[in-house]
């Protein structure tokens, strides 16, 4: 029997097959729930999520804009007689106006801002909070956050403000509903390509540094982050709330840039290598790129 089966829930924020939602919500699948989706106002956002819902049975396929609380309020009524009582939420949105993410925080505009923050974290609370009479008998809602909430990381910009905002607000949250036994938790994933990433500035450099200096020497694959959201979900995690769980090969962990630097390096002398060998030798010689 599956890990879910008998379990409904709720997705919102799948775009397209690459989206962090479908990932979790083919898991999901996978273990028999069953779900309802949500996708953004507009026929073309509502074909590329028929496209890959449909092939597994969604109860429920209804647009959603969370900036709008009657449509949050009218696609849980919905969801409430497409499934019943709901035993999870996924939450895997995030938007600001791209004008506002590439340049640095410092710059960001009053509206960006109030954008980004509405769409990207007071969501999270409008989506638990008609959620909540859905789930009678408890359950699990998961958000999608990053690192650079927590630390700086130079071209996520005013999303890093929103994901601090948001990662406090899975805690306040996990706190308001814990009474309902309703699990409120966030997974922090590394690089993932979906369509929200593109919008943040160098995203291939940033991946790149994943490689270079995370513990496990690799990015995520976006399926592990699927199989994180899968035991968020489930009766697993049944103790675990107000967390945000780093799935990121260990990359949050280091204080230094660890094997990096050792990586650039040889990177770099096999590229002399490649072209002129004499100098490959007198710079592997030379006592400063030794040092480095
Ligand atoms: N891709 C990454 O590298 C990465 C890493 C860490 C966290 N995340 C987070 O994962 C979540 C999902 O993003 P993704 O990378 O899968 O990209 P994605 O583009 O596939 O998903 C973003 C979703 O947000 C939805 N959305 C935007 N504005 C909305 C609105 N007003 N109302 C309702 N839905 C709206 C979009 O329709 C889309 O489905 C985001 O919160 C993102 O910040 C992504």
């Amino acid at each position: 029997m599956g890990l879910l089966a008998g379990k409904k829930g709720l997705i919102f924020g799948v775009a397209n097959e690459f989206s962090i939602a479908w990932a979790i919500a083919k898991k999901a699948h996978e273990e028999g729930a069953l779900l309802g989706f949500t996708h953004l106002p507009g026929d073309k956002m509502e074909r590329r999520v028929r496209k890959v819902a449909e092939p597994i049975g969604a109860k429920l396929i209804t647009p959603c804009d969370v900036q709008s609380d009657g449509d949050v309020a009218r696609v849980f009524a919905l969801a409430g007689e497409a499934l019943g009582p709901l035993d999870f939420v996924i939450h895997s949105i995030a938007f600001g106006p791209r004008e506002d993410i590439q340049k640095p925080f410092l710059e960001s505009s009053r509206e960006g801002f109030k954008m980004a923050m509405d769409v990207s974290v007071y969501s999270l609370a409008l989506v638990s909070r008609h959620a909540a009479p859905y789930m009678t008998k408890g359950g699990s809602i998961v958000t999608l956050t990053y690192f650079g909430g927590e630390r700086v990381v130079p071209g996520y910009n005013l999303m890093g403000v929103c994901k601090a905002a948001l990662d406090a607000s899975v805690k306040y949250l996990a706190h308001d509903l814990g009474p309902k036994q309703i699990r409120v938790n966030a997974i922090s994933a590394g690089p993932v390509k979906t369509l929200a990433a593109s919008a943040v500035g160098d995203f291939d450099k940033l991946a790149g540094l994943y490689e270079l200096s995370a513990p496990m020497d690799r990015n995520i694959e976006r399926e592990e982050v699927g199989s994180a959201g899968l035991f968020l979900i489930s009766d697993l995690s049944s103790g675990i709330t107000g967390e945000i769980m780093h799935v990121d090969c260990g990359y949050n962990v280091m204080g230094s840039p660890g094997r990096a630097i050792e990586k650039v390096k040889s990177l770099f002398l096999a590229k002399v290598q490649a072209t002129n060998p004499d100098l490959a030798a007198k710079l592997r010689d030379d006592d400063e790129i030794k040092r480095l």
